[in-house]
């Protein structure tokens, strides 16, 4: 069950990996009217990026995900965060209709999914939370911006030429947040038989060169993670790939997809 998210690149995930603005809380809360009675089960949780800010707009949040590690540095956060209403639960998409038992039916406000719908099995996990969402409730696929070396600007661009010098390979990896990734999403939620919807946040943000490596050995898996002295090196030919600077400016777009439960006609 495990996806490679684990020691230090759960470490690096934590300390490098964006967390979400206040816009997209409000687009949540807004699509699927979440408030002070709803609880949310955020899959894919990871260390907790979206769970911790969102368990402040609900009742409780139930962070789900199969890597140990990044579900311990998630409530590490939420107790530095001082944030009592989550829980986190070990499992994957399939373990969802197991969630079905623990908290009965029509009993959630909202399914996140977070920069993890590319793991899933999108047409099976949309119809097994079905019965589990209350009327009006949803379904939100989301993602953080592009990977950060696949951007369409200069520095992307050079950042992607140091990450294949370093793997060997070209580096293609999308994580499904393009048009493509959407429109999968997008179909699935139809499929399911929730009511389509979507909107995007979009901002500008410094991208330190610190973080942008960060991100990029949070993307790769620990096996994988190359030895400390390649890090050094990769870093310093970032460094100097970007003209020595300290940090650029990321556009970060983040898209919300919501597929929403129908509210019974009276
Ligand atoms: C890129 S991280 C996203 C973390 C967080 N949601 C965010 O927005 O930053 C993807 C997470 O999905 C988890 N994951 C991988 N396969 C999964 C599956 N089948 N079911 C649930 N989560 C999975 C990984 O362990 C990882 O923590």
């Amino acid at each position: 069950m495990a996806s490679g998210f684990r020691g230090e690149v759960a470490t690096y995930y934590a300390r490098h990996r964006r967390g979400y603005p206040p816009e997209v809380l409000d687009a949540l809360a807004t699509a699927f009217g979440l408030g002070g009675d709803d609880t949310v089960i955020d899959l894919g949780c990871g260390t907790g990026q979206l769970s911790i800010p969102l368990a402040a707009r609900v009742r409780a949040v139930v962070g789900v995900d199969p890597e140990p590690d990044m579900l311990a540095l998630a409530r590490q956060a939420a107790v530095d965060a001082a944030t009592t209403n989550t829980a986190w639960v070990l499992g994957a998409d399939r373990d969802v209709p197991t969630l079905g038992h623990l908290l009965g039916e029509r009993t959630i406000g909202a399914l996140t999914v977070a920069v993890a719908i590319h793991f899933m099995d999108r047409d099976a996990l949309f119809r097994t939370i079905r019965p589990l969402v209350r009327p009006g409730g949803g379904v939100a696929v989301i993602t953080n911006g592009v990977p950060l070396w696949s951007q369409d600007t200069r520095w992307s661009e050079a950042l992607r030429g140091c990450l294949e010098r370093l793997v060997g390979r070209p580096v293609t990896a999308t994580c499904d947040t393009d048009a493509a990734g959407r429109r999968r999403n997008r179909n699935a939620l139809v499929r399911a038989g929730y009511r389509y919807a979507e909107s995007v946040v979009q901002y500008d943000a410094p991208l330190t060169i610190e973080d942008m490596v960060g991100g990029v050995f949070s993307a790769i898996p620990a096996e994988l993670l190359p030895s400390a002295a390649d890090r050094a090196t990769f870093t310093a030919e970032v460094r100097d790939a970007l003209d020595g600077r300290d940090a650029v400016t990321e556009r970060v777009r983040v898209w919300l997809q919501f597929g929403t439960a129908h509210v019974p006609a009276r």
